[in-house]
């Protein structure tokens, strides 16, 4: 790629337009958000649909061009493009996701998950930061930078999919049959969230997931717990059993080889690390919970960043309505994930879990593993060009140089477009909050931060359209 120098007056005219326009901004998304558009759950499928088809009539007016909706068997994946900078200038290849999680327990939310509610300052609704609020930072600084200057300072390639929160199983196939068309400099993602509103942060590392229901069975149907109870093994017990048998009570996991392909961290990442600002007790109120308590010989960031994990996300079995109900079940579930860091695999590390289970299973209890979905972990090429102009812009927009966070969460997309796309530099330029609630409850955005968001997303692209274009950054695994 050679240098280029944008011909556009720089970000100016687009900021005035942005704040200008704050007000629909905001309302346009709530459009969005009332669309309960929830992967995870089949019934959902028309108001992924739906979504899909909102975002894509909205780049449509906005002026980006080859806006596509491409069927996948669940979620349709949505694709745009600008290309009009022509092929001296860099192309950024954005993604989001307009899926959201589901939005239960309903009881506790204080308004409507689907019906957006703004409170002190707050946009409240399920996706308001994960991602739909986020994603349309981005379509936001288009729409400023397209309607101010007539065209956008570099080529912008757009990946909206609707099945992230549900494993992103369609993707990869798309990302492959469309490897060529989908060449780009960098990617540029807001899914992830900075340390705290006037600390901005760049993401250098997520974790993969492997995500797999397991089911424990034993006598053939369910039975009279006073004839049978103590003379078989209950499935409800056993898979209790087998749960506790994943971890000890350090939090370490007992899967045997679970750790051999974990990537250790150095002594100077470590130290480097600990210089991120961490904010211990803020994260411990946000939990609600009464202590901390996970691996020992690791701090509270190592462990959210740094270390694998297995999860207990569900169990069931048995009689759960009200009342009671004398019986011994048949079958008992639960819903096991993994939180994957490099090197380890979704696919090895299932299997492992998956023998260690059929391992510690009593004579006559059966033991099924089904993997549901998997995600690789990822590294991100921090000395990327991408990631010098995504400094620059945080740091002008916020007022803070940004700090490098390793994350907990999982964006299975950045992997694949290393994997896939060699695309090494994903700027993970997150606007939420730590306390945004994602797949909780009250979910939020913060509405200053949606507002910042547009404008670093728009210094962004001028500040990288401007810059330098290096081919030395390394590889991201
Ligand atoms: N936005 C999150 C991931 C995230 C949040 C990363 C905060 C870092 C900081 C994303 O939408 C998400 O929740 N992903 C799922 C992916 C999984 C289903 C494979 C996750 O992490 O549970
Ligand atoms: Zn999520």
């Amino acid at each position: 790629m050679s240098t280029t120098a944008t011909t556009s007056a720089g970000p100016d005219a687009a900021l005035r337009y942005a704040a200008e326009h704050a007000d629909r901004f905001v309302d346009e998304l709530c459009e969005l958000l009332r669309i309960p558009s929830i992967s995870t759950q089949d019934e959902h499928l028309d108001d992924c649909r739906a979504a899909a088809m909102r975002l894509a009539t909205e780049l449509e007016r906005i002026g980006l061009e080859r806006v596509e909706l491409h069927e996948t068997g669940g979620p349709p994946i949505l694709y745009a493009e600008w290309l009009g900078a022509g092929p001296g200038a860099p192309t950024v290849l954005l993604y989001g996701h307009y899926d959201v999680q589901p939005p239960d327990p309903l009881d506790e939310w204080l308004s409507d998950p689907f019906d957006p509610q703004e409170r002190e300052g707050n946009l409240y609704a399920r996706g308001a930061s994960d991602d739909k609020g986020q994603l349309y930072t981005h379509v936001k600084a288009l729409e400023s930078i397209l309607a101010t200057d007539g065209r956008l300072p570099l080529n912008v390639k757009l990946v909206i999919e609707g099945e992230e929160e549900s494993g992103s199983v369609h993707l990869d196939g798309f990302l492959e049959e469309h490897a060529a068309e989908l060449a780009a400099d960098c990617g540029l993602i807001s899914d992830t969230h900075m340390p705290g509103p006037d600390q901005p942060s760049l993401v250098a590392s997520l974790r993969g997931m492997a995500y797999c229901e397991v089911t424990v069975s034993g006598p053939t149907h369910d039975l009279h717990s006073g004839l049978y109870g103590g003379t078989v093994r209950n499935p409800a017990e056993e898979l209790g059993r087998l749960l506790a048998t994943l971890k000890d009570a350090d939090g370490r996991v007992l899967v045997e080889g679970f750790y051999d392909d974990v990537l250790e961290l150095d002594p100077a990442e470590r130290a480097r690390l600990a210089e991120v600002p961490f904010d211990e007790a803020g994260f411990l109120a946000s939990s609600g919970a009464k202590h901390l308590h996970g691996e020992a010989g690791y701090s509270t960031a190592e462990r959210i960043g740094t270390r694998p994990t297995v999860e207990v996300n569900g169990i069931w079995g048995g009689y759960i309505d009200p009342g009671a109900k004398t019986v011994l079940p048949a079958r008992a579930h639960a819903k096991v994930s993994m939180r994957l860091v490099p090197h380890q695999r979704p696919g090895s590390t299932a299997a492992l879990l998956r023998r260690h289970l059929e391992h510690h299973a009593p004579e006559g209890i059966g033991v099924e593993v089904r993997e549901l979905h998997g995600g690789h972990p990822c590294l991100v090429d921090v000395k990327h060009p991408a990631m010098q102009a995504a400094s620059a812009a945080l740091a002008a927009e916020f007022g803070r140089a940004p700090v490098f966070e390793r994350a907990g969460g999982s964006i299975p997309v950045v992997a694949s477009f290393a994997q896939v796309l060699g695309i090494a530099g994903t700027v993970l330029m997150g606007f939420g909050l730590p306390d945004d609630r994602l797949h909780s409850p009250n979910e939020k955005i913060t509405l200053a931060q949606f507002h910042r968001g547009i404008a670093a997303s728009i210094r962004f692209l001028h500040g990288y359209a401007a810059a330098p274009q290096s081919q030395e950054s390394s590889s991201a695994s």
